[in-house]
This record gives structure tokens, sequence and C-alpha cells, in this order.
């Protein structure tokens, strides 16, 4: 897949996690569903059906789909980044993932800042938001990381209609 204006969402998670993957020797990668890999180690996420989005507006939920699945250790790392949202609001901005096999649990996994996005063409772009982990999001690294240790910047790509 080419980095090409695509509406969905681009993500490297955090290139310091997939740099320790690559050295544990036995890590897989899984892109399941509407994630893809893209052609600079990225993962791309596809938007949620018919998604059109208001540029203008502070408040709003960004909704992508597909499934990221990273094993390592034999199994016991196990990092699953599935259907990532953004959310966007002025009580603070973040990037959701859901729980699988939950009845649609969700947690907040980085913060983000927010940023109006640039339209061209009926596309409206979040380039590069930089992320940081959530105190909900530890868990799913397993502690290894603190509360607002930097992950890598994220790019969506969304209809305006
Ligand atoms: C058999 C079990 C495990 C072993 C032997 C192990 C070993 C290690 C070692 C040696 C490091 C330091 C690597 C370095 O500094 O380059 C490390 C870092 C790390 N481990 Fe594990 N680990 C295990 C399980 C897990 C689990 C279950 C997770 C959950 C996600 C995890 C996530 C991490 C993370 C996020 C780092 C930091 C990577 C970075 O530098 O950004 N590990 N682990």
């Amino acid at each position: 897949m080419s980095e090409a204006p695509e509406v969905g969402l681009v993500w490297g998670v955090k290139a310091s996690f997939l740099n320790y993957l690559a050295h544990t020797g036995d890590a897989t990668t899984s892109v399941i569903g509407a994630a893809a890999p893209t052609t600079t180690g990225r993962f791309y996420f596809g938007p949620d059906a018919a998604q059109i989005v208001d540029p203008t507006a502070e408040t709003m939920t960004l909704k992508f789909c597909g499934e990221v699945q990273f094993l390592a250790h034999h199994g016991v790392l196990r990092v699953e980044i599935c259907d990532p949202w953004v959310t966007f609001s002025g009580s603070g901005s973040y990037l959701s993932i859901a729980i699988p096999n939950t009845q649609g649990t969700r947690i907040p996994l980085a913060s983000l800042e927010f940023a109006p996005p640039s339209v061209t063409e009926g596309v409206a772009m979040w380039s590069a938001l930089p992320t940081r982990l959530t105190a909900e999001g530890i868990a799913i690294f397993d502690g290894f990381y603190s509360e607002g240790e930097s992950f890598d910047p994220v790019t969506i790509r969304a209809l305006t209609g």
C-alpha cells in the first residue's frame, strides 16, 4: 500500500516498540480486516462505512476499522490495535482502540493535540499529529511505558462530502 492520499488512518504505533519486537526473535505482526501495512512500515486502517466529516467542527469522532496484532515471546506478548477512533473535543483529544472479544469496550490509548485539518479536493487531512500514551494505555504495553510516553504521530484523512 502506498502513502497516497487515501481516506483512512495511518499510524506507526511506536517505532521503538516495533524495533524491540524485531529483536525478540519470534515476533509476528498480523494485519486483519481493513488494516494494511504501508510501504514505510506503518499501518493503515480503513474508514468506517461512509464517514463524512465537517472539517470546521472542533468536536468529532473519526472511526476507522481493522486490526494489527503483535505477538512475541511465545504468546506472552500480545498487543492488539483494533478499530482505532480519533476523538477531537475541547476537553481532550485521543485515539481509542477496541478491546477484542468484548462487547464493544474501548479504551483511550493515546492522547493527541487537536489541530485543524487541511482540506484538499474533498478530503480533510490531519497530518502527523503527535501522540502520547494515556494512563489507560499503560496496561496494553504491560507497564513498560509510562503515561505521557511519546508514541508515533498519526495521520488521518476523511471525506468532507
Ligand atoms: C517472556 C516475556 C518477556 C521478556 C523476556 C521481555 C524482555 C524484554 C527486554 C529484555 C526488554 C528490553 C529491550 C531493550 O531495551 O531493547 C523489553 C522491553 C519491552 N517489552 Fe518486553 N519482555 C517480555 C514480555 C513483554 C510483554 C508481555 C510486553 C507487553 C506488551 C512487553 C513489552 C515490552 C515493551 C513495550 C518494551 C520496551 C520497548 C521499547 O524500547 O520501546 N514485553 N522486554
